[in-house]
């Protein structure tokens, strides 16, 4: 497709997306629409299914029902073979980096570049070096994973994710566990990406500085459906009880109902 064409259409588009388990139904009808060069944040509860919907946006997970698009382009169906290509324009920053122990940083930011790219050493090593300078880490490329600390091994997740110049980058609890600086920066290279690149982000997280920081839109993940989707001022501002009870931390007495009792967008009454 080209720009202009994917100007026009969302970037990502879960349409009644459902995906169980075993028994336990997670997503219960996801509808949810990302648009291009937007940055949109998915709140929930721990549990609530954030991850499993991100991995439905490049083919890790398969629906039970529904469907995927990106780009305009229904990947549902497709076979892991058309996903490697899906998956070089959409990267994933996985919760907790998910980075090759074995492998050094400069290698396992090479990893996506040497699976997708058919270029020189040095064009490489180039790449390598501009994402992690990118992340704030230049020079750490000789470094093992165990040497680094929890939040430069975040940082290098995300000089992986962005190695490849992809146009979607799904975030899934990009700054759980660091410190403000660190979760600061994480929050503005993502606002950067999107300002310099026109890259479109999918961030779930459930630190709200992060999320008001950096998001255009936000979506409230509960009881496997979308139960609030707006502006990131009209979900600051807004009265939906679910929304509400998130933005004001009881987030914990809000989004415990197990899915499997089949709660159903009810809400506990309140006082
Ligand atoms: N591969 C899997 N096999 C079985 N159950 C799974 C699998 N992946 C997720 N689940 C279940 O689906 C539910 C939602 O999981 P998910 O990881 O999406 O939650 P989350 O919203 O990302 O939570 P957190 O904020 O703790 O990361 C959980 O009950 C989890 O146990
Ligand atoms: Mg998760």
């Amino acid at each position: 497709m080209s720009e202009a064409g994917r100007a026009q259409v969302p970037a990502i588009e879960f349409r009644e997306l459902t995906r169980a388990f075993g028994r336990k139904s997670v997503l219960r009808g996801v509808n949810l629409v990302v648009p291009p060069g937007q940055t949109l944040t998915i709140l929930g509860g721990s549990g609530s299914g954030k991850s499993v919907c991100l991995k439905h946006a490049i083919g890790l997970l398969r629906p039970d029902s529904g469907r995927v698009l990106v780009e305009g382009v229904d990947i549902t169906g497709y076979t892991e073979r058309q996903l490697i290509a899906v998956r070089k324009n959409v990267s994933m920053v996985f919760q907790g980096a998910a980075l090759f122990d074995s492998l050094d940083v400069y290698e396992n930011v090479a990893y996506p570049l040497r699976e997708h790219w058919r270029a020189s050493e040095a064009e490489i090593g180039d790449r390598v070096a501009r994402c992690l300078a990118a992340v704030g880490l230049p020079g750490v490329e000789r470094l093992l994973p165990a040497e680094l600390s929890g939040g430069m091994r975040k940082r290098v997740g995300v000089a992986r994710a962005i190695a490849l110049e992809p146009r979607v980058i799904l975030y899934d609890e990009p700054t759980t566990g660091l410190d403000p600086a660190n979760q600061r920066r994480i929050g503005e290279l993502i606002r950067d990406l999107q300002r310099r690149l026109g890259v479109t982000s999918v961030v779930v997280t459930h630190e709200l500085e992060l999320c008001f920081a950096v998001s255009d839109r936000v979506a409230l993940l509960k009881d496997g459906r979308i139960a609030a989707e707006g502006s990131a001022d009209e979900m600051r501002e807004s009265q939906h009880p679910a929304v509400r009870a998130f933005l004001e931390g009881i987030q914990d007495a809000a989004n415990q109902d197990d899915p499997r009792e089949g709660v159903d967008g009810r809400f506990a009454p309140e006082g």
